[in-house]
C-alpha cells in the first residue's frame, strides 16, 4: 500500500502549482534545496510586515522578535529530539556555523591529536577540520567502498584510538543517498575517547533524527533541504556549549546559545524554519500512525513529526525501489552507489550516475530542457567524485528526490533519458 499521494500536498507549494498551469517541472534537485510551502512563504512576509525588528527591545515588534526566535529553536528542538531548546544555535548556514565551531574546537587541539572525517563526506564536513591541521591536528580518512557507495565502518572503527579527538561524519551522502550507521560509529567513537560531529543535512529531510538517542555531542542540519528558508542549525551538548570559548563580540551575550550567534540573525528565516517544521508535524497529523511512534516524555508536535517521517520514509522507500528497477532497464546507464533495488531502507532517494560519451552537464542540460531540474558535477563532495575517479570528466548526474515526488515523474524521467 502506498502510504500517502503527494499531490494534495503539493497543493501547498507555489513552485508545483506553477506547473499545474502548463510548465511540467520536474523537481529531482532535492538535495541542492526543496521547494517552499506558501505557509513558510506567509511567515517570512508576515514576520517582516508585523515584527520586523532586532532583539531585547522594550517595544512590540521586539518582543514578539524575541517570541519568533523562542518558538523557532522550540520546534527545532522537537525536530532533533533535543529537549532543550537552549541546545540550539541558528546561523547562516551549515558550512558558516561547521567553521564557526570548528575555529573554537580547534583551541583543545594539540599537536598530534587525530581528526576522522570520511570519504562520503561534503567539503563542508572536511574543510573546516582540515583547517585544524595548522594547530597540529591529524586528519585521518575513513574509507568510502567504492563497489557499494557506503562507508567502510570497519575501515572508519580501525582509525579510532586514544588520539582521536572528533569523529566527523554524515549521516547521509549528498551524491550517492547511502546512509551510516550514526548510532553504532558515534559509540565506537566514544568508546575512543572522541566527540561527534555528524552532519545531518541530507538526513532530517528524510529520516527522523534524535539527538539524545544518537548521544552525538554536535549535529547541523539546514532548513532550505527541508522546505524551509536558507538557514542553518547546529545542535550541541550544553556541556560543550558552555565549555568551549565561541569568537564573539564582547557586548554580545554569554550565555548558552545566544553566546554562539553571531551578530544578528535572520530572524525572518526563523519564521520559516518554524513554518517548515509545522509543515512536516502536519503530515504526520493527517498521515501517521502516531500509536507506532511513541516516545516517553515527547511534546505533540515532536509526535506527529516521528509519524510524517515514518510516512516519509515509507513512501521515500517506495520511490527508491520503483527508480532502482526502472533504471535497470538502461543499460547505458552507470549508477553509483547502492544499486540493488533491496537496499532500497539503506539510502535516501538520491542517486549519481553517468552515460558514458555524454558529459554530466550535457545530460542535465537536456533534462532541464524538458523539465526536469537536477544537478551535476561534485555538489562539494570533492572528496568522493575523485575516489570515484569521476572528478576529471565532470562528476556524475544526481537525481534527488522528496515524498513530493511521484512514480509518473520517475517515469516521465526515465523516458526522457532513454531518449538522450
Ligand atoms: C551533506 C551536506 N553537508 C553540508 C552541506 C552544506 O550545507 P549549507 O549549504 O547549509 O552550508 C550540504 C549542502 O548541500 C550537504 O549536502
Amino acid at each position: 500500500m502506498i502510504p500517502f499521494d503527494p499531490l494534495p500536498l503539493r497543493e501547498e507549494f507555489p513552485a508545483f502549482v506553477m506547473n499545474h498551469r502548463g510548465n511540467r517541472t520536474v523537481f529531482m534537485d532535492a538535495p541542492g534545496g526543496t521547494q517552499v510551502p506558501v505557509r513558510v512563504i506567509e511567515a517570512i512576509a508576515s514576520y517582516y510586515r508585523e515584527r520586523n525588528a532586532n532583539t531585547g527591545g522594550e517595544f512590540a515588534a521586539s518582543k514578539k522578535t524575541d517570541e519568533t526566535i523562542g518558538t523557532a529553536r522550540r520546534l527545532v528542538a522537537d525536530l532533533l529530539g533535543a529537549g532543550d531548546p537552549e541546545t540550539i544555535v541558528f546561523g547562516q548556514n551549515m558550512t558558516s556555523l561547521t567553521f564557526h565551531l570548528a575555529r573554537s574546537l580547534g583551541e583543545e587541539i594539540q599537536p598530534g591529536d587525530e581528526i576522522v572525517v570520511t570519504e562520503l563526506d561534503h567539503d563542508a564536513n572536511i574543510a573546516p577540520w582540515k583547517d585544524l591541521e595548522e594547530r597540529g591536528a591529524v586528519i585521518r580518512f575513513a574509507r568510502l567502498r567504492e563497489q557499494d557507495g557506503t562507508l567502510d565502518e570497519g575501515h572508519f572503527e580501525s582509525l579510532l584510538n586514544r588520539r582521536t579527538k572528533l569523529a566527523a561524519f554524515t549521516c547521509a551522502s549528498n551524491a550517492l543517498g547511502s546512509i551510516t550507521d550514526a548510532a553504532r560509529l558515534t559509540k565506537s567513537a566514544h568508546r575512543a575517547g572522541a566527540m561527534v560531529f555528524l552532519d545531518a543535512v541530507q538526513y532530517v529531510p528524510h529520516v527522523m533524527v534524535d539527538v539524545s538517542k544518537l548521544d552525538c555531542d554536535f549535529l547541523v542540519c539546514s532548513a532550505y533541504k527541508f522546505f524551509g528558508p536558507h538557514q542553518g542549525m547546529l545542535y550541541g551538548k550544553r556541556e560543550h556549549l558552555e565549555r568551549l570559548r565561541p569568537h564573539k563580540v564582547a557586548p554580545a551575550k554569554n550565555q548558552v546559545p545566544y553566546r554562539w550567534e553571531t551578530g544578528t540573525q535572520s530572524h525572518e528565516a526563523m519564521a520559516g524554519t518554524s513554518a517548515a517544521i509545522e509543515y512536516l508535524a502536519d503530515i504526520g497529523k493527517n498521515y501517521g500512525i502516531a500509536s507506532s511512534a511513541a516516545e516517553t516524555g515527547a511534546s505533540e508536535t515532536r509526535m506527529h513529526l516521528i509519524a510524517a517521517m515514518d510516512a516519509i520514509g515509507r513512501y521515500e522507500q517506495y520511490l527508491s525501489k520503483y527508480f532502482l528497477q526502472r533504471i535497470k532497464e538502461l543499460p547505458q546507464i552507470h549508477l553509483y552507489g547502492l544499486t540493488d533495488e533491496n537496499t532500497a531502507g539503506m539510502r535516501t532517494p538520491t542517486f549519481a550516475f553517468t552515460i558514458e560519451g555524454i558529459s554530466p552537464r550535457s545530460i542535465a542540460a537536456h533534462l532541464a530542457e524538458r523539465g526536469i531540474y537536477c544537478w551535476s558535477g561534485n555538489y562539494y563532495a570533492l572528496r568522493l567524485m575523485q575516489r570515484l575517479g569521476l572528478e576529471e570528466s565532470g562528476g556524475a548526474v544526481r537525481i534527488g528526490m522528496t515524498h513530493l515526488n511521484t512514480i509518473e515523474e520517475i517515469d516521465y524521467l526515465m523516458e526522457t533519458l532513454a531518449h538522450i
